[in-house]
């Protein structure tokens, strides 16, 4: 795909990794819509980047249908969706509680699900759109603390397998993109800190991974990417 002038949707793009990709979007001269739920922070990124803000909840289903509908009022388009908002609740299963249980969930879990939704009914109709899914190496195997985000992240790539089994007969591609650790805001929301190290990946790279694969002629693509750091030094 040639990526000037396509639009893209990037949910989560005030912040981290989704800011990343939007950034490289715009570059490569496609027009971007970015959301969040944080107003103050959403505006300040998409003025500085130059994208369009969409304030929304992806978790919420008329957000998500009001995105939707914002993006093809502004741009007349929709061609890229990026699956990116995430957010994450680590405790042990003895102490994991309902709220952050669901709460990591209704994001990374239902929110993709609803943001597919809206999109793929538009790239149906098209016959062609891409949904970039941003997983982690956590959507790859267990880990202690992980009930909640873990969980959340298997089942993203399980979603990403059904939607790309129905999706390619319509000319849609599906992607997962699954990063490693990325210096970003993800640790302090988490409510932990991530220690940084230039060995540590930054949203950049998982930018240029996903640009990578997005730019790959449609008649082909990538199912799935992991991304680690090379060497990190903790
Ligand atoms: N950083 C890592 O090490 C890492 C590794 C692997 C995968 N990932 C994944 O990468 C994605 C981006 O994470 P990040 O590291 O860039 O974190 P981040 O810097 O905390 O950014 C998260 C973004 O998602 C938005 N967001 C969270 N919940 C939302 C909701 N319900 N509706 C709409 N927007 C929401 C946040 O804005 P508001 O809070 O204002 O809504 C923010 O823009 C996530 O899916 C995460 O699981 C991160």
């Amino acid at each position: 795909m040639d990526l000037r002038n396509k639009v893209a949707l990037v949910t989560g793009g005030s912040s981290g990794i989704g800011r990343g990709i939007a950034e490289t979007l715009l570059a490569s001269g496609s027009r971007v819509a970015i959301t969040g739920r944080n107003q103050s922070r959403l505006n300040a990124t998409a003025s500085a980047i130059g994208a369009h803000p969409v304030q929304a909840d992806v978790s919420r289903q008329t957000d998500a249908a009001r995105t939707i509908q914002e993006v093809l009022d502004k741009f007349g388009n929709l061609d890229i969706l990026i699956n990116n908002a995430g957010s994450g609740v680590f405790k042990p299963l003895v102490e994991m509680d309902l709220d952050g249980f669901q709460r990591t969930f209704a994001t990374n879990v239902t929110g993709a699900f609803l943001m597919a939704r809206e999109a793929a009914r538009h790239f149906i109709a098209r016959k062609q759109g891409d949904i970039v899914n941003i997983g982690s190496t956590a959507s790859l195997r267990g880990a202690a603390n992980g009930t909640a985000y873990y969980a959340s992240k298997f089942a993203l790539r399980g979603m990403t397998e059904c939607w790309r089994a129905e999706l390619r007969k319509h000319n849609i591609r599906v992607f997962l993109v699954n990063p490693s650790e990325v210096i970003t805001s993800f640790g302090t929301a988490a409510g932990f800190q991530q220690k940084d190290h230039p060995s540590k990946l930054r949203p950049e790279d998982i930018a240029h991974a996903v640009k990578s694969m997005l730019e790959m002629n449609d008649r082909g693509f990538v199912p799935e990417l992991t991304v680690f750091a090379t060497n990190p030094v903790d």
